[in-house]
């Protein structure tokens, strides 16, 4: 290939690739983004978008640290975004109602907020009354806490902003760009090879292809690493928002957006690449919302689409260096890749500029 060789190939355009590029080319690097179909064509711009970091988690350990770092983050970036861009990335620390409608959940939702608040996190038991005049449109509940600090993003715009950042900030994407294996050279990386044989030489290489990194030639993992986990979600249409923020229950969420729009999600199933809505999910997901809000059932139907988590086995990512040197992973953020963009990218930014990055990556080490 006759391209002038970039400091770091990114492989991926999704929400990772796309923010680590926007961060390499603040701070000087040269970066080709290589996407195998258009950038925020996968599960990035298929996100609800909600900031989760409180409720997603489920234990204190270097994941719920991860999340709270990150999500801290999203003022600064959305702010330098709009910035950079004119595009407000809806970025709202709107909080989330957690509701419980039934002993089991409410014991659930009791204990999570126990080890919550004994990590230092703010969350509120609430009485329904309480509950009410947080959220006038939720129904009758068993139980519910209030994490005030939540928030949401729009995943579309998210993605776009990030995107149009990392281009004004010097990094070229590539659509349709087929990465046929990763290229190493005396335990160093040397680059990419292209689908028609061309390398493209870089001394950097970033995986961030979602659940597809495992299926790059060259990239140190198996073929359980990743796994899909397709969501799928519903989105709703009502006239004036009925929601502050985000709701939540065991059978569903709502994720507001300003403009009326809720999206309802999701589920959790592991049938591989099989990209269907099916009549079921749409039908539990609708009941979880309606049973949230009862007043969704007169809400407008919009549409629905699936996408795919790349999970893990034991749910952390995949932050850090890889087998070669010059080799770098931002993979298998399961169910908190948008949360988890920023702290990734400055992650990733700092290893390749050989600084400290600014959490430990240990735990999220491929070999760990
Ligand atoms: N973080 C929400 C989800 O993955 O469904």
């Amino acid at each position: 290939m006759t391209t002038q060789s970039p400091e770091v190939i990114v492989v991926g355009a999704g929400v990772m690739g796309c923010a680590i590029a926007l961060e390499l080319g603040r701070r000087g690097a040269s970066v080709r983004v290589l996407e195998r179909s258009v950038p925020g064509a996968e599960a990035s711009s298929a996100a609800a978008g909600m900031l989760a970091a409180q409720v997603e988690s489920h234990e204190q350990g270097p994941l719920s640290s991860l999340c709270l770092a990150s999500r801290e983050r999203f003022g600064a970036w959305a702010g330098e975004l709009a910035k950079r861009t004119g595009i407000d990335v809806e970025h709202r620390v709107c909080g989330l109602l957690r509701v419980a409608f039934d002993d089991k959940d409410a014991k659930i939702l009791e204990e999570h907020a126990a080890w919550q608040r004994a990590d230092g996190q703010r969350v509120e038991l609430l009485t329904e009354a309480q509950a009410r005049a947080i959220e006038p449109a939720i129904g009758a509940s068993r139980a519910a806490a209030h994490y005030p600090e939540e928030a949401r993003v729009d995943p579309p715009r998210w993605l776009r902003a990030l995107r149009i950042g990392a281009e004004r900030a010097g990094a070229r994407f590539t659509s349709g760009a087929l990465v046929r294996r990763v290229v190493v050279r005396d335990g160093r990386v040397a680059g990419v090879e292209m689908e028609g044989g061309d390398i493209l030489e870089a001394p950097h290489v970033v995986i961030a292809a979602g659940s597809w990194s495992n299926l790059v030639p060259g990239v140190p993992l198996g073929p359980s690493a990743i796994r899909p986990a397709r969501g799928q979600i519903v989105e709703l249409m009502t006239p004036i928002p009925p929601l502050r923020g985000i709701v939540w229950s065991s059978a569903a969420y709502l994720s507001p957006r300003d403009d009326g729009r809720i999206l309802v999600g999701s589920t959790l199933e592991f049938v591989g690449f099989e990209r269907l809505v099916t009549a079921g999910a749409v039908h539990d997901l609708i009941g979880g919302a309606m049973e949230m809000v009862p007043s969704l059932r007169g809400a407008e139907m919009v549409r629905a689409w699936s996408a795919f988590r790349p999970h893990t086995p034991d749910e952390l990512p995949f932050i850090g260096p890889a087998n070669a040197r010059g080799l770098w992973l931002a993979t298998g953020h399961y169910r908190n890749g948008i949360l988890l963009s920023p702290i990734t990218a400055e992650i990733i930014a700092a290893l390749i500029a050989g600084e400290a990055p600014p959490v430990d990556v240990g735990p999220f080490r491929v070999d760990r």
